[in-house]
């Protein structure tokens, strides 16, 4: 099963990275999104990662140019119809993503897969409204997605092993460590990655230490490139809490509880970096 071109659905942060990472890869991209403001934004924000790379030495201009010119904009979901891969990457809403899997299961040729970036909702759902659910599967990148290497590759429960292997050299194509994980909440980044910075959350609400000593502790005392409240701040709190609930609910166990505080930071508006505010004051 060659993949050669490519449909990335959501043009916000994740979509146009992975964007740019396929045409870095050499993948022909069409980049598709609901309005075109939301398309000159994702790729603005490719064309000022590549001039930093050229900035840099990583680069030549003639490089960023040839991976500029392999991403094509589109406002319709029809332009799918001669793709061998459509990775969705819009809202975490099950509403939305089914809606959109449904609309690509009528246009995308009969070989091609329909891959999802969730970070937490159930492949084997989204796969269900469609009616080729052994060829949709889970293609969860990490944010940065031009910086960090690891590729969550979530099968769902019809996913064929064909399917999971072209996906899987697809990945390494990129320069990412595909990683293979079965259809559970959170699947395995964010089952362990969230309970985490709920614990962190907690530890700041009940008086443990100040929002500095806790991100200290964990960015002097293992290493971790952020502490955990700057990356909540990072990862945006609604998302945060929603992945919470995701595992609260899809596992019944109470340790998934989301902390009362990071509720209390969503309802005032308080996402973290993109509102400006969330448990440190941004510019
Ligand atoms: N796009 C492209 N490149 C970026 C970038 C972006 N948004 N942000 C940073 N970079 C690059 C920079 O250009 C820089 O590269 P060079 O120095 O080679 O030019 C490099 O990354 C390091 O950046 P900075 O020096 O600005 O800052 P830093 O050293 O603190 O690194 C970071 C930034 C890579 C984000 C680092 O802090 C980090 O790894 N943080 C943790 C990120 C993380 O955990 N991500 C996972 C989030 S969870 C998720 O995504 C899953 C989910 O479902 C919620």
């Amino acid at each position: 099963m060659a993949i050669q071109k490519v449909m990335v659905i959501g043009a916000g942060q994740m979509g146009s990275g992975i964007a740019q990472v396929c045409a870095q890869a050499g993948y022909e991209v069409i980049l598709n999104d609901i309005k075109q403001e939301f398309l000159d934004r994702g790729l603005n924000g490719i064309t000022k990662n590549l001039g930093r790379d050229v900035e840099k030495g990583r680069k030549t201009e003639e490089e960023k140019s040839l991976i500029l010119s392999r991403i094509t904009q589109s406002l319709e979901t029809k332009d799918a119809f001669d793709v061998d891969i459509v990775i969705e990457a819009a809202t975490e809403n099950m509403d939305i993503k089914q809606s959109i899997f449904r609309e690509i299961d009528a246009i995308a040729p009969m070989h091609a897969i329909l891959a999802t970036n969730t970070s937490s909702l159930p492949i084997t759902e989204i796969a269900a409204v469609t009616e080729r659910p052994e060829q949709v599967i889970g293609m969860h990148f990490m944010n940065p997605v031009p910086v960090m290497k690891l590729v969550e590759i979530i099968r769902g429960l019809a996913t064929t092993d064909e399917v999971y292997k072209a996906v899987e050299e697809m990945t390494t194509s990129l320069g990412k460590t595909p990683v293979e994980v079965n259809d559970f909440p959170g699947f395995i980044s964010n089952r362990i990655l969230l309970p985490m910075i709920n614990e962190a959350i907690y530890a700041l609400y009940e008086g443990v230490a100040t929002k500095e000593a806790i991100d200290d502790v964990m960015k002097l005392g293992m290493n971790h490139p952020m502490g955990p409240l700057t990356l909540a701040d990072f990862i945006g709190l609604d998302t945060c809490l929603y992945i919470m609930e995701i595992l609260h609910e899809g596992l019944g166990d109470s340790k998934y509880r989301p902390c009362p505080l990071l509720r209390k930071y969503v309802a005032a508006g308080w996402l973290g970096r993109k509102s400006g505010r969330g448990f440190y004051v941004y510019d």
